[in-house]
């Protein structure tokens, strides 16, 4: 598997394992598969709610001996609720206690959305609503500026909790801003990129301006069904571009989504719970598309963003929350 440099020389594993929507009961024994199955790079959070599970298939591969802490990337993120300076390190440290690790390869803030603080006794993870008992439950949001959150996070690298800091679902400006008054640059931007939004402006900026950038959803639309967020007829793996271009190299039209975004020079996070997809999201290593296939595939775009709070917050959460207008 290919890797990418990070500002801080260390090398992030071009796709890892996606752990949203993986069961609680599934998670551990999905790690170990991977794990066996050649991942290396794991993409998790607190609101995944499978961090202790996810921890306890960590201890299994470590200390059966079937890879070394050294070789593994373990990225989590930092949940809208704890945005508060104080709430950073112990948000950080309950993630690092249920996935049984003493530091992170990579901590992101997860959105640019401060939420007011929900206690972990209260709620664990709080996910959006602030109080989904209320007669009208709403997502409350705190007045917690990006540079409060981004100090904290920098003090995490300092004291030896994580290796890298970064953020997701930021946009140029966001990143500009931050960039004036970091002290510690962010690794990372971990975005929505398929064929349908390739936000090649955005992959631009970042590689000029040293930030190594993750695609989510790198499949498209197919994590949305189940959640009534795209229709069928937006699947990037039926697009014929996308599978004639797989029947040519006698692939599977996802192995070329994900092979186009490893190409443009991103990393993805595809996420499976099957054994077998495991290994196929895996096997992207051994071709290449052409240049004439990439620019085919980067003329898919369609600006088509199926993870958009400022769309499902509205419809599954009363409230409405753009970010990215
Ligand atoms: N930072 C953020 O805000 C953010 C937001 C969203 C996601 N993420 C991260 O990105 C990861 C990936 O994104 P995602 O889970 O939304 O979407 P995804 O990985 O693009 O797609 C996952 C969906 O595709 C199916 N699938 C997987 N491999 C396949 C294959 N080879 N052929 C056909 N279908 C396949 C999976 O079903 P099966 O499980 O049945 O195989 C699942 O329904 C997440 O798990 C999470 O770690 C981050």
């Amino acid at each position: 598997m290919t890797s990418i440099e990070l500002r801080t020389g260390d090398r992030l594993p071009s796709v890892g394992l996606g752990m949203w929507k993986v069961d609680k009961g599934a998670a551990a024994g999905l790690v170990s598969d991977a794990v066996d199955a050649g991942y290396r790079h794991l993409d998790c959070a607190c609101d995944y709610g499978n961090e202790a599970e996810v921890g306890a298939g960590l201890k299994r591969v470590l200390s059966a001996g079937r890879c070394s802490r050294e070789d593994l990337w373990v990225t989590s993120k930092l949940w809208n609720t704890y945005h508060a300076a104080e709430h950073v390190r112990p948000a950080c440290e309950r993630s690092l206690k249920d996935l049984g690790l003493d530091h992170l390869d990579l901590y992101l803030i997860h959105f640019p959305i401060p939420q007011k603080f929900v206690p972990f006794e209260e709620r664990y993870p709080p996910e959006w609503f602030f109080d989904p008992n209320a007669a009208s439950p709403k997502v409350e949001l705190a007045p917690v500026p990006v540079s409060e959150t981004w100090g904290a996070m920098e003090k995490l690298v300092e004291d030896g909790l994580v290796k890298n800091i970064g953020v997701c679902n930021f946009g140029t400006s966001l990143l500009r801003d931050l960039s004036y008054y970091a002290r510690i640059q962010p690794a990372v931007l971990q975005v929505e990129l398929h064929p349908y939004l390739t936000q090649s402006k955005l992959v631009r900026f970042c590689r000029e301006t040293g930030i190594a950038v993750t695609g989510f959803s790198p499949l498209g639309a197919q994590s949305y069904f189940s959640l009534n967020m795209a229709e069928q007829d937006e699947a990037v793996l039926n697009n014929a571009v996308v599978t004639d271009i797989a029947a040519k190299h006698g692939r599977s039209a996802a192995q070329i989504a994900l092979r186009w975004g490893v190409q443009r020079g991103t990393s993805v996070v595809p996420k499976t719970g099957r054994v077998e997809r495991l290994r196929e999201n895996l096997a992207i290593f051994d071709f290449e598309l052409s240049a004439d296939e990439m620019q085919a595939i980067d003329a898919l775009d369609r600006g088509r963003r199926f993870n958009d709070p400022g769309h499902f917050a509205e419809g599954a959460f009363n409230t409405f929350l753009p970010i990215y207008e």
